[in-house]
């Protein structure tokens, strides 16, 4: 009768009733920011000014057949040097926050085996002061996928405990240079996400693949992608202990970490299914946040993967459970059906708890969400209120900022749910639409535009489109239905 009653809420609640949508259902702007979100490989281009080193991002790109269209982030949207008209584009939308990323070659071209590079640190520093004076708080993202190539060549990158060092020193060295103007710090952008697709799905770079079969799609053949998770989540946690110890009490700011978020829904009525659903969950944010938060990985993790999940120390756990976080990041954007893999025959993807995941699209009769223009992305607004009611719950409320999510057809769906999740307690303080520009979205070069402006690649022109539009009215308080 339970889950009857909880398959007939969902469906009540997947109806997306039309209301108007209003700012002032949120915070106000001294609580609350509004942002829009970009990432230093796929925007700034210049690849090869300002005595910046090679990224993995330059390196991987420039070989054959790892782009959807050939593309590269050479110039991408030409921002290092147009920064300024973009950030005049922030202003006329009337944000108070933009998260962008450092990109680490710029700032040390070779890691820590070589100097500062002024050049990078004068570049963002022009960025930094024009948005403060422009009265927008910046929101910095310090590693969002791309590192330097030479941590790759010299030992490996994620899979290797130097990296912890490495990082920690880039962080600090961020701090040192921008802190005294930056108040939100995210260490990595979407950890959980990079490590499967990095190590497990040989789509980023360094291209690695678990798959036991030469197909290369999700498996659990290989430790890899948990080695690189656990120097990421170690990183994090130095970065962090740095920050709270030298610099947080002099430069009054706040550290958090973005992940990759999905909600996730159970495909049929059915018990085994509802479980599948949590295994899933774990899989996804919990496997960063539960460590970084609870001091260890979810049970299920352990259960699944044995000893292909590295163990933390005791010493790691009490450092893990001593540095905290100031806040959580979700990036959201889609919800997918959930099948059990364990007692019924499927598809098996064990990277998911052994779970199948499928698109919202294969389910018979009840279809909750719409396909947008982007293939892996379904407008499911609903999802936005069960991912941070479910994060609060399992987090003791932590203060959240949904750091990316976008696209007109969905902004009010979501943000209609995102303040029905306020009005019950959750303490969201900050949302960021997914993109400011149209931009290079990594192996879909720049097939997939995500941006609110559109931008023209051959002139680098920036055009308005309705959702930039959109978010103008909606922060200058008009009412909006959609
Ligand atoms: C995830 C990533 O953080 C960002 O780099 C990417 O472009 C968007 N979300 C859209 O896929």
């Amino acid at each position: 009768l339970l889950l009857l009653f909880s398959w007939c809420a969902h469906l009540l609640r997947s109806c997306s009733c039309s209301s108007e949508i209003h700012r002032s259902q949120f915070p106000p702007p001294s609580d609350f920011l509004f942002g829009t979100s970009t990432s230093a490989y796929q925007i700034e281009g210049a690849y090869l000014e300002g005595k910046k080193g090679q990224s993995n991002w330059d390196v991987y790109t420039h070989e054959q057949g790892k782009i959807k269209d050939g593309s590269n982030g050479d110039i991408a949207d030409d921002h290092y040097h147009r920064y300024m008209e973009d950030i005049e584009l922030m202003h006329s939308l009337g944000v108070n926050s933009y998260r962008f990323s450092i990109a680490w070659t710029r700032i040390l071209p070779r890691g820590r085996f070589g100097d500062v590079n002024p050049d990078g640190v004068a570049f963002y520093n022009a960025i930094i002061d024009a948005l403060v004076q422009k009265g927008i708080q910046p929101f910095v993202t310090i590693c969002h996928y791309d590192i330097p190539q030479e941590l790759e060549e010299r030992y490996g990158a994620w899979l290797s405990p130097e990296i912890q060092k490495d990082f920690s020193y880039f962080a600090e060295v961020c701090f040192k240079m921008f802190g005294d103007r930056v108040k939100f710090w995210i260490t990595m952008n979407e950890p959980n996400l990079l490590a499967r697709f990095a190590y497990m799905a040989g789509r980023y770079p360094p291209g690695r693949c678990s798959y036991p079969f030469g197909k290369c799609a999700f498996g659990n053949s290989s430790t890899e992608p948990y080695i690189a998770g656990h120097n990421m989540i170690l990183s994090h946690a130095n970065a962090v202990s740095i920050y709270r110890k030298k610099y947080q009490e002099k430069q009054g700011g706040y550290i958090g970490i973005a992940l990759y978020t999905r909600w996730y829904e159970p495909l049929r009525n059915t018990t085994i299914d509802l479980l599948a659903v949590e295994r899933a969950i774990s899989f996804n944010v919990p496997w960063f946040l539960d460590p970084i938060i609870l001091g260890d990985y979810p049970p299920e993790m352990r259960t699944i993967l044995g000893s292909n999940l590295p163990q933390f120390t005791l010493k790691q756990r009490n450092k893990l459970r001593a540095t905290k976080l100031d806040f959580i990041g979700l990036n959201h954007y889609s919800t997918w059906y959930v099948k059990d893999c364990i007692y019924s025959p499927c598809e098996v993807d064990p990277v998911d708890g052994d779970a199948r995941v499928v698109s919202l699209a294969e389910r018979d009769g009840v279809l909750i969400g719409k396909k947008t223009g982007v293939s892996f992305i379904y407008d499911v607004p609903h999802g936005m209120e069960e991912v941070v009611m479910y994060y609060k719950k399992r987090y003791n409320n932590t203060a959240t900022y949904i750091t990316e999510n976008g696209r007109i057809d969905y902004i009010s769906g979501y943000l209609k749910f995102l303040a029905s999740a306020i009005r019950k307690g959750v303490d969201v303080r900050g949302y960021f639409v997914w993109s400011l520009l149209d931009n290079f979205e990594w192996t879909s070069g720049y097939t997939a535009r995500f941006g609110l402006y559109h931008v023209d690649f051959k002139t680098q022109k920036r055009i308005p489109k309705l959702s930039a539009e959109w978010y103008r009215k909606f922060l200058k308080g008009s009412s909006l239905t959609r």
